[in-house]
């Protein structure tokens, strides 16, 4: 058990945070235009990341204030040299009761032993095309293969898999009922995600054209017995059932944020930053504090009262930020 006792962390909407999202690198082997400039973004220097043993001793720190469930992403969390020594760590912070990941799956086949003795508890792989040269168009890179090989993998070993496929106006549109299809035979969740505006792109035509509502009409469309099943308010995603598919399909309105109201998560960038929501600019640094030798009971009470700072929601955050109106930052620091 931890040392300290539990304090919740619970924002002044009443709401409890049990969910931490860490980036641990803002490097991505894939370039997907909606998230990353082709010639790439400037990459941290190393020492502005946060050490392993910083982020453990976040994450403990964290647990002692309720978290229970964390996840990894980056950019691509496997760029980060011995990951699976981070991951097995993480696991055995008391209080931590799952470990999950969302990785692009370009580097994450010859890992899946070591994760399922770990007992990492999902793994959300972001797949945006079923076909090898539109996969390429968007990422940037001929990778379709491998990460298929990947998803391969995920299935065969019984994990707890995920795909994100973030719906974009006129590039990956007509592939969105092939992309349920993967669920038919497999016992995997398939996610359409509205595209959001990071990276300063022109989202308007997604935006306009492809919200939540259009994404749950086509699958009506294409399923008829479509039924829409019951999870938990804090899920980002609604969930549906296609009549003797396997697995579910989810659609998560990401731009729209219709499911603030029941937030749990907290993030914290690759840098370093406490976020308080996916659309704010970070409201804590919280790097230089651990290295300017605070201590763990200061940490504690500092995160708790900038949890009392949380928006009501997505849109209220977006509209606080100060330096940054247009959200221009890109979602490989983040981690989404
Ligand atoms: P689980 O619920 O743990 O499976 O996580 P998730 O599905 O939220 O995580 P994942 O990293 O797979 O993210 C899927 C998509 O949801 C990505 O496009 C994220 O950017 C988006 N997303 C995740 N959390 C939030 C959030 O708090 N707000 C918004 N607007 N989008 C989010
Ligand atoms: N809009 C929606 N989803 C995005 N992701 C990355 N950038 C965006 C964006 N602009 C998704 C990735 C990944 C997850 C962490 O976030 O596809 O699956
Ligand atoms: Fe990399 Fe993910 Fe960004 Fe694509 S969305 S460039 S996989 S970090």
């Amino acid at each position: 058990m931890t040392n300290y006792p539990i304090t919740k962390l619970v924002d002044s909407w009443n709401r409890e945070i049990d969910y931490l999202r860490i980036a641990v690198t803002d490097r991505c082997n894939l370039r997907c235009f909606y998230c990353m400039p082709a010639e790439g973004i400037d990459y941290l220097p190393k020492k502005e990341l946060l050490t392993f043993e910083e982020i453990i001793r976040l994450a403990t720190i964290f647990a002692s204030l309720g978290i229970k469930k964390i996840r990894l992403t980056g950019g691509e969390p496997f760029l980060r040299k011995d990951f699976i020594s981070l991951l097995k760590n993480l696991k055995e912070i008391p209080g931590i009761e799952a470990v999950h990941i969302t990785t692009n799956g370009v580097l994450t086949q010859p890992y899946l032993e070591e994760m399922k003795t770990i007992g990492v508890n999902g793994v959300n792989l972001s797949l945006d095309s079923l076909n090898r040269e539109n996969f390429h168009k968007i990422t940037r890179r001929d990778e379709f293969k491998t990460v298929m090989k990947t998803l391969d993998g995920l299935t065969a070993r019984g994990f707890n898999t995920k795909i994100n496929m973030v719906v974009m106006h006129g590039k990956n549109t007509h592939e969105v009922i092939d992309m349920a299809h993967l669920a038919r035979d497999r016992k995997i969740s398939v996610r359409f995600i509205e595209e959001m505006p990071f990276n300063g792109s022109d989202m308007s035509a997604s935006q306009k054209n492809w919200s939540h509502v259009r994404i749950l009409e086509e699958l009506k469309e294409a399923f008829p017995s479509l039924k829409k099943l019951d999870s938990h308010p804090s899920n980002p995603a609604t969930l549906y059932q296609v009549e003797g598919h396997s697995g579910n399909l989810g659609i998560i309105p990401a731009f729209s944020r219709t499911f603030c109201g029941a937030c749990n998560r907290i993030r914290l960038t690759a840098t370093g930053t406490i976020k308080n929501c996916l659309y704010d600019e970070g409201v804590l640094d919280i790097k230089g504090l651990l290295r300017n030798n605070k201590s763990d009971d200061d940490l504690r009470e500092i995160l708790i009262s900038t949890v009392q700072k949380r928006e009501k929601d997505g849109f209220a955050a977006e509209r606080n930020r100060r330096v940054d109106k247009n959200i221009s930052e890109s979602m490989s620091s983040i981690g989404g």
